[in-house]
């Protein structure tokens, strides 16, 4: 292939039309691997798709940014594409699943992060001032605009999601940490942010401190709005952030004119929006009731032994539980966060293939907010290759309690609680719950008598049909096994 040949060729990789098509094959690829995720057996594939997609938009920026500025800046980021690589591919890898929503905060927290810092770098290459109240920069004024929104909610996003890790990880405190006037507060904050970039716009001078203003003051106002968020509320703030950070990615796309930020960017925007209505929902809680703060502290510690109710609890051991379901016509299995911490996952399908080998009809049943994470169960039983069809959703399950004989609730406990239907005074009061206390018999496996994430007791272990067998889910789940293929 002759010298020529080759350079006619890197024109036609770095030309427009074939980097505007590598974009539209990669956000394809993005929107196509996405509707893989929409169950787990084609959820694994579809992360690959979307990752290959990803792949692509990364290459067809680099040829993009070398169309422009040479091949200086390409070594920059794929400078920047090792040192993420380095550091998320092995953080992926060792994250335990209960973990999950911290890692979430945190690679949110990054996107945001860096659609502020790309949104400063631009609006600073932009900015030439003219006297010209509507077109005062290099830039046009829509431009700036989305450039600036890009900035104050990337850097709240940034900001507030550092704040959710903190009180995932435990290394800051979850109860909510409120100031006196705290909306007031938060009201200032927005306003010198929204102000300084209206100045900005207006074609001020003083861009260096105008910049540093919208920066600082969204900064604060990520740590002010997260804070008072108490730890229970967590993953639904993490979505909302997550939320936040596709528009702003979207916006700076827009500013940008970089098809598959804004594509992407939208698609996070939308699909964080709806998941976050409907985690609110699953909790009979709103959005706006969330924010403003004040459920859910810091989980109870265990209290053992008897209720905060007063009500005596009766305990029992894995061999009565093992003649319990082994004589059953139907189980409903009914798992929970505890399962996850445990990792139970495993020795529950083993248990439940016990008991089918006994005759013993099996199902699962799957509240929307069980454990830490949209889907959290669905995750863990697929993990362990738990059928799909014995995976009952909730709405679909409590008609089937009134005839289930044992009802299993593994490490479960707020998704279980009665009071939510009973209640008024319950903080959890309305919470659609998986309703367990009508099924003829109900076994609780959990360590002590703490309570779950909510912080409330649960009337359910006082119930006289219910029994707990105490200890950790996976080493009582396998005990009852070995009893249960004993008999
Ligand atoms: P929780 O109510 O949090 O209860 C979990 C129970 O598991 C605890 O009572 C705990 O009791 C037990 N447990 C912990 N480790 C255990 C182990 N190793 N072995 C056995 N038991 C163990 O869980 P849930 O019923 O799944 O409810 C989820 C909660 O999280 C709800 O309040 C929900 O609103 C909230 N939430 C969920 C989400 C999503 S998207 N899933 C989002 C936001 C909030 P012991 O300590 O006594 O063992």
């Amino acid at each position: 292939m002759s010298a020529s040949h080759i350079s006619q060729g890197t024109v036609f990789l770095q030309s427009t039309n074939f980097i505007d098509a590598a974009y539209i094959v990669a956000f394809s690829l993005l929107i196509y691997g996405m509707t893989g995720l929409t169950g787990p057996r084609t959820a694994v594939r579809g992360n690959k798709i979307a990752a290959v997609g990803m792949a692509v938009a990364v290459v067809a920026t680099l040829l993009r940014q070398h169309e422009f500025s040479g091949s200086g800046t390409v070594w920059l980021i794929l400078l920047g594409v090792v040192i993420g690589t380095a550091i998320g591919v092995p953080a992926a890898l060792k994250v335990r699943m209960t973990a999950m929503p911290q890692m979430v905060a945190i690679f949110n927290g990054v996107g945001g992060g860096a659609v502020a810092l790309i949104a400063w770098v631009e609006f600073r290459h932009g900015f030439v001032p003219t006297t010209h109240p509507l077109a005062p920069g290099g830039y046009p004024l829509r431009v700036e605009i989305f450039e600036l929104f890009g900035a104050i909610v990337g850097s709240v996003s940034f900001w507030g999601s550092n704040i959710a890790f903190g009180k995932l990880q435990e290394i800051l405190p979850g109860k909510p940490i409120k100031l006196p006037g705290q909306s007031l507060i938060n009201l200032a904050l927005l306003t010198v942010a929204v102000a300084s970039a209206v100045i900005l716009c207006a074609g001020s001078h003083s861009q260096a401190l105008f910049i540093l203003g919208i920066l600082v003051a969204a900064a604060v106002l990520g740590n002010m709005v997260v804070l008072p968020i108490g730890g229970a509320d967590m993953p639904v703030v993490i979505s909302l952030l997550n939320a936040c950070t596709g528009l702003s990615a979207a916006a700076t796309g827009l500013a940008l004119g970089n098809p598959v930020m804004i594509v992407a960017g939208m698609i996070v925007g939308a699909s964080g929006t709806i998941l976050t209505n409907q985690m609110a929902t699953a909790m009979n809680r709103t959005v706006p009731s969330i924010i403003a703060g004040g459920f859910g502290g810091a989980v109870a510690a265990p209290v053992g032994g008897a209720g905060t109710e007063g009500g005596t609890v009766r305990s029992t051991s894995a061999q009565d539980v093992a003649i319990q379901l082994s004589y059953a016509r139907l189980v409903v299995i009914a798992p929970g966060y505890g399962m996850a911490v445990a990792q139970a996952q495993h020795a529950v399908r083993e248990l439940e293939r016990a008991l089918e080998a006994k005759g013993v009809e099996v199902k699962y049943a799957i509240h929307p907010v069980a454990g830490r994470m949209p889907g959290h169960m669905n995750v863990l039983l697929a993990e362990a290759d738990v059928p799909y069809d014995l995976l009952r959703e909730m709405d679909d399950i409590n008609p089937e309690f009134p005839r289930t004989d044992v009802t299993l609730v593994i490490g479960a406990n707020d998704v279980t609680n009665p009071a939510a239907n009973t209640d008024p005074g319950s903080p959890i009061y309305g919470m659609p719950i998986l309703e367990v206390d009508k099924s003829a018999a109900v076994v609780v496996l959990k360590r002590s008598m703490a309570s779950g994430f909510a912080g409330i007791d649960n009337p359910l272990f006082y119930d006289p049909k219910t029994s707990l067998l105490f200890g950790d889910a996976k080493a009582s789940v396998t005990e009852i096994t070995a009893e249960v293929q004993a008999l």
